[in-house]
């Protein structure tokens, strides 16, 4: 089990943290650790799968609340989803790292009177040294991750017959390279400190689902079918692992996010169609969360009602 003990203000130690915001102290997470610094924590192979039952069973009632005092990194929590998810996440009294490039969107995401403190960093997700260091600043300052909310994405307008091979790019490097390396790096934080409740979520899309549902969208259809299946390729691995890691998947249809509507074409679209708010995405993830050890809720999918593409 985790233990929670008073710790020391986090400082900024590296430049990448120049803008990390100084919230206040935060209590510091700690693994129980033996004389060789090993996590004491039974692994799977010494229980039978009937004590495995067991004890998911025993700890069946517990629901987001065992995740309070623990530390989500939320990547793209400077808007949209991302700042939703990260806001819930603080009032359910979970620390929270927002990783984003504009940092000080992050900063004014302080809920008055939340249990959870917020840290604002700022990072891209496109630049694997900027991951690390992010990582590097958390596994110093707050022990480690134990869940991850993969929000950060780049939908550029684009289509196959005239799109710029630089949005291209900039998509894979963000919706795919990026959210592999943060959950690579999640994973590996959460097994050397022995957490074997971590959690790592993605934001999909009902693309992934229903793939190429309107003209224009072929590219975000090829970058979250491939989340979809990088969400099952990490589960695989995780089973094959031993490991207790959970990993859940969201997929939206449209959600009126301040990204969209900065473009003229979607704030039109938005006009003739339903959609949904980031807080629908935001209980969502807390839905997710809240379920038992036994279980892990592989997708969701949310669609606006009376949704008509697709
Ligand atoms: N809105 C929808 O209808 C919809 C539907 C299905 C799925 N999605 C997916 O939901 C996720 C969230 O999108 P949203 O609608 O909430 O859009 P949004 O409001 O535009 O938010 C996108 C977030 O991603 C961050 N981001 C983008 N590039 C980044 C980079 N290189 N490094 C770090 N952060 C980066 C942005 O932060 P900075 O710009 O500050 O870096 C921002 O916080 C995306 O993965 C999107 O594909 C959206």
């Amino acid at each position: 089990m985790l233990r929670t003990s008073v710790g020391e203000r986090p400082t900024c130690s590296t430049e990448h943290y120049t803008n990390i915001s100084e919230l206040g102290g935060v209590r510091m997470l700690s693994a129980a650790v033996d004389a060789k610094g090993e996590a004491q924590r039974p692994s799977g192979r010494q229980l039978s799968q009937q004590q495995q039952q067991q004890q998911y069973t025993a700890a069946s009632d517990m629901g987001i609340e065992k995740y309070a005092g623990r530390v989500a990194l939320v990547t793209g929590a400077s808007s949209g989803m991302g700042a939703a998810i990260a806001q819930e996440l603080l009032k359910h009294g979970i620390h929270v790292v927002g990783l984003a490039r504009r940092v000080e969107l992050i900063k004014a995401l302080e809920v008055k009177g939340s249990p959870g403190k917020l840290y604002a960093i700022q990072g891209d997700v496109g630049k694997e040294e900027s991951i690390l260091s992010a990582f590097k600043w958390i596994r110093e300052n707050l022990n480690g991750v134990d869940i991850l909310v993969n929000s950060a994405g780049v939908d550029h307008e684009t289509d196959f017959v005239s799109g710029e091979t630089e949005h291209w790019r900039q998509m894979f490097e963000v919706n795919e390279l990026g959210l592999a390396i943060c959950s690579r790096e999640a994973v590996q934080d959460m097994m050397r400190r022995g957490v074997d409740d971590g959690f790592i979520i993605h934001i999909s899309s009902i693309a992934a689902h229903v793939p190429v549902f309107i003209d224009g969208f072929g590219m975000h259809s090829v970058n979250k079918t491939a989340v979809r299946v990088m969400a099952e390729g990490l589960r695989k691995d995780l089973v094959a692992k031993k490991s207790k890691i959970r990993v859940g998947q969201i997929s939206p249809g449209f959600v009126k996010t301040n990204g969209i509507n900065q473009s003229e074409k979607w704030a039109q679209i938005f006009d003739t169609m339903p959609y949904l708010e980031v807080e629908d995405i935001a209980k969502a993830v807390v839905y997710m969360l809240s379920q038992p050890p036994r279980v892990q809720v592989h997708d969701i999918i949310i669609r606006p009602t009376a949704e008509f593409y697709g």
